[in-house]
């Protein structure tokens, strides 16, 4: 069978892919080997989806997406702003609030986004293939054949939209990688993002008896911070301010956690040290943070004697765990829990305004499969619904 655009992946940036193709009045086959398209928007933002943010625009999202080329995202974005998904939600009545640092998020379930695109499709007249597995993409003189376990199909052009590495129990495969190596496309070096941080044995058995507790704090990794909840599990840190700061840490590295941001430490200790004088060091920290966390921070500074008697050397040395307590992680949980993965396609391989590839005429890859990755909260989709836009117009 042949069609003008064959999409490969039927995620957010697939199916918008696929709707704006569609619209052109190109003859669209979308193709997907899971159950149902768009199952990581299903289950995206805790159900809720956090479908963009207010902030993913050219402006002010300059330094929130991780790339290689930070600069090759900005094309796409300034030309499918937040804004016109906004629309795109508003026209199906879809209710929607903002919960924190313009983040979108559905007031009900995340499926109605699926819907919505499902709609989408329907109107700009994609032809819809589940559970169909992809055997092998190879060129032809007019564009590409693909062919499936049972079928193949022939298009102009192919849009690659598999995404990434990340849970690979919900279909994750890396095949966009395997394909853009085929079309001699360089790829950057792959590794999972917006992912809670482990940490060693030792370290870890401090840590888990605060497991379930959260707190707010700046995380930071030498000049990024990020000022969220923090939240001790189990397996270590997680929470947005630890997912965060995750892209950017490497192994080897240590992160410091602000306790306090925003208040100034020094000035707390000494107000403390005339209104409490009888007590220990827990218990003015007690006051300050989660009890359990206070108990570890107290014994990891191991200061014996009523707090009246510290002298500004030893309030120093406090302000200074509390400020800029530093721990080293050992790792992440990898692609099994990462929300992201960081890397992929070398974006000096494609081109910013259409996402197509350079060298290959036709071929095209958006989404999370390109080296570009966004902030937790809304950016990974604009990413997603924007790169789709952008090759739809093109494919
Ligand atoms: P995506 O992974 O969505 O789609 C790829 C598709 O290709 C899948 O349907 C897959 O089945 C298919 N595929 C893969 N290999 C294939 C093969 N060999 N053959 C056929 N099909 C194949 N972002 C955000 O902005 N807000 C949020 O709230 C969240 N929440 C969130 C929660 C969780 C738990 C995760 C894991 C991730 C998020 N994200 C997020 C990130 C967001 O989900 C992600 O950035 C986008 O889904 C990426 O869209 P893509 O279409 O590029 O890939």
């Amino acid at each position: 069978m042949h069609y003008d655009v064959i999409v490969l992946g039927a995620g957010a940036a697939g199916m918008m892919a696929a709707i704006e193709a569609g619209k052109r009045g190109r003859k669209v086959l979308l193709v997907d080997h899971a159950a149902h398209a768009g199952d990581k928007i299903r289950i995206s933002g805790g159900g809720r989806c956090n479908f963009t943010n207010i902030n993913a625009t050219i402006e002010r999202g300059r330094d929130r997406f991780l790339s290689d080329n930070p600069r090759f995202a900005l094309s796409a974005l300034s030309r499918y702003t937040p804004d016109m998904f906004i629309a795109l939600v508003q026209r199906y009545g879809i209710a929607f609030h903002e919960k924190t640092l313009g983040q979108l998020f559905c007031d009900g379930p995340a499926t109605q986004i699926n819907t919505m695109l499902l709609g989408e499709m329907r109107l700009a007249g994609v032809t819809l293939w589940l559970k169909t597995a992809i055997e092998r993409v190879s060129k032809t003189e007019t564009g590409f054949e693909v062919l499936f376990t049972n079928t193949s199909a022939t298009a102009e052009s192919l849009i690659v939209a598999t995404g990434g590495k990340s849970i690979p129990k919900m279909g994750a495969t890396g095949f966009g990688y395997q394909l853009a190596t085929q079309f001699g496309l360089r790829l950057t070096e792959t590794r999972p993002g917006l992912v809670p941080l482990t940490f060693e044995t030792g370290a870890l058995e401090k840590l888990t008896p605060l497991a379930g507790i959260a707190t707010d704090a700046m995380v930071k990794h030498g000049k990024t911070a990020f000022e969220e909840a923090l939240l001790f599990t189990h397996r270590g840190l997680s929470g947005p301010a630890i997912l965060q700061i995750s892209s950017y840490w490497r192994e080897g590295d240590a992160i410091e956690v602000d306790l306090l941001p925003g208040r100034d430490a020094g000035e707390v200790l000494r107000a403390a040290r005339k209104e409490m004088p009888k007590v220990q060091v827990q218990t003015v920290i007690g006051n300050l943070l989660p009890k359990k966390l206070a108990q570890l921070l107290g014994d990891e500074l191991d200061m014996p004697g009523m707090f009246g008697d510290f002298s500004d050397k030893k309030l120093a040395v406090i302000e200074a765990k509390l400020k800029n307590w530093t721990l080293k992680p050992v790792g992440s949980e990898g692609y099994r829990t990462a929300e992201v993965t960081l890397g992929g396609v070398d974006t000096r391989d494609l081109d910013a305004k259409t996402m197509a590839a350079r060298s290959v005429p036709g071929l095209y890859f958006v989404g999370e499969v390109v080296d570009v990755t966004g902030w937790l909260g809304g950016y990974n989709f604009q990413w997603a619904w924007a790169s789709g836009w952008a090759a739809g117009q093109a494919a």
